[in-house]
């Protein structure tokens, strides 16, 4: 299903609508995303829930050389031949969503907060709020871009975290979700995943009403 983005005869789509077409996309045209789209899927980030309130979440953009430079490094020339997903590398916009532990140690240690325990030290918390408001960032973006006509695919950094850190110049305590491929969708469209494979697993006995 094509959503169109704001504007234009097309009426927007429901929220409904967006959630049922939206699946990760792994395989992107060339084309640029033009800055105000993108900006909107940035900003959309920032509209999630976050614990405390907490500004905790920083974004880094990768395009052009800088998205060049990232592929390079964590999956360079001579190990792409046998890659699954080459049609990803054309993904003109790479979108890392930063956390930072440290700031919700930090928020949780003033008054309102502090009776919590959890502004003592990040092993104190049982639920690291930071990986979960990430993860809210995150499913923000990918709604967004879909509401927008935009694929988008989340995908993990695993042992290149260090790495990335380092090549762009992102500080000690910030700690990467993974990493967004953003852009438009191939016109081959969307090769579905080996995960995504056997279709969604629905919520049918997955959901349980006063006892487990
Ligand atoms: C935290 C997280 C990590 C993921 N990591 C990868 C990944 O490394 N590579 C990949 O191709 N897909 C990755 N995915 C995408 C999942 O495979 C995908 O969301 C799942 O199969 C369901 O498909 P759908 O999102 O298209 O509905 C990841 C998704 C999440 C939420």
């Amino acid at each position: 299903m094509t959503l169109a983005a704001g504007g234009g005869s097309t009426p927007p789509a429901s929220l409904a609508e967006v959630l049922a077409s939206r699946r990760m996309c792994r395989d992107f045209a060339d084309d640029p995303v033009p800055q105000e789209q993108l900006g909107r899927v940035l900003h959309a980030a920032f509209r999630g829930p976050a614990a405390g309130n907490t500004a905790g979440l920083e974004l880094l953009v990768l395009t052009g050389e800088d998205r060049d430079a990232y592929w390079a490094l964590t999956l360079p020339p001579q190990r792409r031949d046998g890659f699954a997903w080459p049609g990803l590398l054309h993904a003109p916009v790479l979108v890392i969503p930063y956390v930072d532990p440290g700031a919700y140690v930090r928020r949780y240690a003033l008054d309102d907060k502090a009776g919590s325990g959890l502004g003592t030290s990040t092993s104190a918390w049982t639920v690291p709020y930071w990986w979960v408001d990430g993860g809210a960032a995150v499913m923000a973006m990918l709604l967004a871009a879909e509401s927008d006509g935009l694929g988008a695919l989340l995908f993990g950094q695993f042992d290149h975290e260090a790495a990335v850190a380092e090549r762009f110049g992102v500080g000690e305590p910030w700690r990467a979700i993974g990493t967004l491929a953003l852009g438009h969708p191939a016109r081959g469209g969307r090769r579905p995943s080996r995960s995504a494979r056997d279709g969604r697993p629905g919520p049918a006995g997955r959901i349980h009403h006063g006892t487990w």
